[in-house]
């Protein structure tokens, strides 16, 4: 039998409104929100999802911010991918957002999976035993295996329960542009001897990845919406830490069907954006393995750059400083959030997000919507 769920406020306010709506509707299973926690009744037993945030101490002013994650932070420069890597960069990530709730935000969680899909691509194509699964699914198979272990992470500094991950598909057209000119880099890195050969032998295309080396490239479409964006906002306001548009998303089209189909990885900084637009976030916070966004990046004239406005940022992007593919996808993320509407956004690797975030200090890149605070600091 179809369960039926009302959802009642907190406190002895909301347990008085249970009964109420218990004894209006008496087959409805009630969902009482008491202080610190949700109880979900049904005729078996109780379920408790434990908020992140003490919701009764939390200002209904609390400004949201959008973390994403970067999968190269989280399988970083010269590290194979082991479990143990990933689950140690992931526990720096855990502490990094940790800060970010301590200073009193609302946060949620999006993280990359580029050289971890690349991995699970290079894994298919290892044996002929069982079938080999599309890109799509390999990028719902890193959704739950980054998911775990950044929601472990957080919930081993907050407590278990914390943090939720959850599978998100996210909407791409199938005439974007970026299906002709492939331009995300996944998986492992290259030398130039053996990247010509890779290209023929299996297929692919090989693209130099900002002066690391060179690494297989997909197509990454923009991504047009966020099929389970209604959830997420749900689980936001009732305090839930959410992880989710993990690796962009599982790419879908329109209709939100065959995902199957979608040969694609979506930039997770692009998604990011777009689901802090759509929740109304004030930060976008790009954590990734740099401190700083640098201009004549990997040249003698490399110079990081602090608090800048939305102005320069255009004009460095303009003057093709960020490639496609790294750098390029975070700072028109930025751009387009603050463009929608948000506060700032950040670029930096885990250790200066919350001194970027107070704006003090020795901090990373700032891009600020109102230029108010550009020009002090480092
Ligand atoms: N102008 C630049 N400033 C800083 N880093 C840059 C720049 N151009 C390219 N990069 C490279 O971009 C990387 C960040 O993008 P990416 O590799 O996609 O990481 P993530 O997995 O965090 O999205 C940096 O680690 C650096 O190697
Ligand atoms: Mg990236």
């Amino acid at each position: 039998m179809a369960q039926r769920i009302v959802v009642i406020g907190g406190g002895a306010a909301g347990i008085g409104a249970a009964g109420a709506a218990k004894g209006t509707d008496p087959a409805a299973d009630v969902i009482v929100y008491t202080e610190f926690e949700f109880t979900i009744r049904n005729e078996s037993l109780p379920i408790r999802l434990i908020p992140a945030y003490n919701l009764d101490q939390q200002d209904p002013m609390t400004k949201t911010a959008v973390i994403a994650l970067g999968g190269n932070a989280l399988t970083r420069l010269g590290q194979s991918g082991t479990a143990e890597e990933m689950a140690g960069n992931a526990a720096a990530m855990a502490a990094c957002v940790n800060d970010v709730i301590e200073a009193g935000w609302r946060v949620v969680v999006v993280h990359g999976n580029g050289p971890q899909v690349g991995n699970l691509a290079l894994q298919q194509e290892a044996t002929t035993a069982v079938p080999a699964q599309p890109l799509a699914l390999l990028n719902a198979m890193t959704q739950g295996e980054l998911g775990s272990l950044i929601a472990t992470a957080i919930n081993a500094l907050r407590g278990p329960g914390t943090a939720a991950a959850l599978v998100t598909h996210v909407t791409v057209s199938r005439s974007d542009p970026a299906f002709a000119a492939p331009s995300k880099p996944i998986g492992p890195f290259f030398g130039a001897d053996e990247a010509p050969h890779l290209a023929q032998a299996r297929g692919w295309v090989v693209h130099q990845d900002s002066g690391r080396g060179y690494r297989r490239a997909v197509p990454s479409p923009e991504p047009t919406g966020i099929v389970e964006i209604g959830a997420i906002r749900a689980l936001v306001d009732a305090g839930c830490l959410v992880i989710a548009c993990g690796g962009g998303g599982i790419p879908v089209d329109a209709s939100g069907a065959s995902a199957a189909g979608i040969d694609a990885v979506i930039d997770k900084d692009r998604a990011a954006s777009l689901m802090a637009r759509l929740l109304g976030a004030q930060a976008l916070v790009l954590v990734t393995a740099v401190d700083h966004v640098m201009i004549n990046y990997g040249t003698p004239r490399q110079a990081k750059l602090g608090p800048i406005t939305m102005a320069e940022a255009e004009r460095h992007l303009r003057d093709g400083q960020f490639p496609p593919g790294s750098m390029g996808p975070k700072v028109e993320a930025a751009l387009a959030f603050l463009a929608g509407g948000g506060e700032w956004a950040a670029i930096t690797s885990p250790g200066l997000v919350a001194a970027t975030l107070s704006g003090e200090g020795w901090a990373g890149t700032r891009i600020e919507r109102s230029p108010s605070r550009v020009g002090q600091g480092q």
